[in-house]
């Protein structure tokens, strides 16, 4: 089988920022409690013209502009998004093209914040199987086009970014090993509940407010934990790793109180925990790759690092891949 490497990483986050004090001006909440309860200061949020597809591309040709290879050289794009451009075409199409690749295989994956975990083992594997030599992964959301701005309990949470990771196939390997999983049995735990073929749209669901994300936050609290250090726990013991193998701890960025949860099961000290949440919030599939490029970017993480990635989200869903960074 082959191995597989990160060649690079790149990152895009909108200009406009919205702070915990904005909030407090529009809504029944206070700094305070924000901080300490998410850990959350800052988001980024998308202009009202700005689609998921224009972060992708950003984030993309930030990638891109740290190799020496050109979007034709990419064999396959994909996108984890809840939040794409149109529920048809795939994101992804439109980003390769944009991007100037018109003939390479695109296609989006839709599995909430667990997005880029579930891309990684997606893409690690088509690149060792020897399907592609070069796949383009990117995490993207524009979570702020579907929060209910009058509703305090979600719209502290939710921010706007993009992450893209370039993956290629290499001598040595990377990819370590995955541990995903999903429990569909309760899909309003987390949901957007109108548009789909389930609800469609009509004046009614929108009058209801269908077109906005929904969340029981207290019962996605203790599933997160859980789910954070379980699938943690195994992926470690299947790539024969131990706690105190790990070098650096990567989490989906939905809760400071959560990741804190899952570092103190791993027990890693706070710095070696990667955490931006207080500049971004929570942006879904791409708050994990926002991370790593911020991570790698400061000259953190260092060859023969170990990582682990580790998200929950929407699905419900769940999942942790450890790697060794090349
Ligand atoms: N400001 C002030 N008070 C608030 C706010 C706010 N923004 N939001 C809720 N409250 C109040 C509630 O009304 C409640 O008041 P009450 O006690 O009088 O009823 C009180 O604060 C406590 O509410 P809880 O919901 O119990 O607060 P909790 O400590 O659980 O924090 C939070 C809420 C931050 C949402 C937390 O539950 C959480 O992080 N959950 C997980 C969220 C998550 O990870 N989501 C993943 C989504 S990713 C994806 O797939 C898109």
């Amino acid at each position: 089988m082959n191995g597989v490497k990160i060649s690079a990483v790149g990152h895009y986050a909108p200009a406009a920022i919205l702070t915990n004090e904005d909030l407090e001006k529009v809504l029944d909440t206070s700094d305070e409690w924000i901080t300490t309860r998410t850990g959350m200061k800052r988001r980024h949020i998308a202009a009202q013209d700005e689609a998921t597809s224009d972060l992708c591309i950003a984030a993309a040709q930030n990638a891109l502009s740290k190799t020496t290879l050109a979007s034709s050289d990419i064999d396959c794009y994909i996108v984890a998004t809840s939040t794409p451009d149109y529920a048809f075409p795939a994101t992804a199409c439109i980003v390769a093209a944009r991007l100037g690749a018109t003939d390479k295989p695109a296609f989006d994956i839709e599995i909430a914040c667990s997005g880029f975990i579930y891309g990684l083992t997606l893409a690690s594997g088509l690149i060792r199987a020897g399907v592609y030599s070069r796949v383009m992964l990117i995490g993207a959301e524009t979570l702020s086009k579907i929060v209910d701005r009058s509703d305090r309990s979600t719209a502290i949470l939710f921010g706007d970014g993009a992450g893209a990771v370039v993956l290629e196939v290499s001598a040595e390997n990377s990819f370590l090993s995955s541990e995903l999983g999903s429990d569909g049995r309760r899909p309003e735990m987390l949901c957007l509940l109108g548009g789909g073929s389930r609800r469609p749209f009509t004046a009614e669901s929108l009058e209801a407010g269908e077109q906005y994300l929904r969340m029981e936050g207290r019962e996605i609290f203790k599933f997160a934990v859980t789910k954070m250090i379980d699938s943690t726990g195994v992926a470690l013991r299947k790539a024969h790793l131990q706690k105190s193998d790990v070098d650096w701890l990567i989490p989906h960025q939905a809760n400071k109180r959560i990741i804190d949860a899952a570092a103190k099961y791993l027990e890693m000290p706070e710095d070696k925990v990667i955490v931006n949440i207080q500049e971004y919030g929570n942006t879904s599939a791409a708050s994990i790759p926002i991370a790593l490029s911020e991570a790698v970017e400061s000259g953190k993480i260092k060859p023969g690092n170990v990582i682990v990635f580790v998200g929950f989200g929407g699905g419900l869903s769940w999942g942790a891949v450890t790697w060794r960074w090349a």
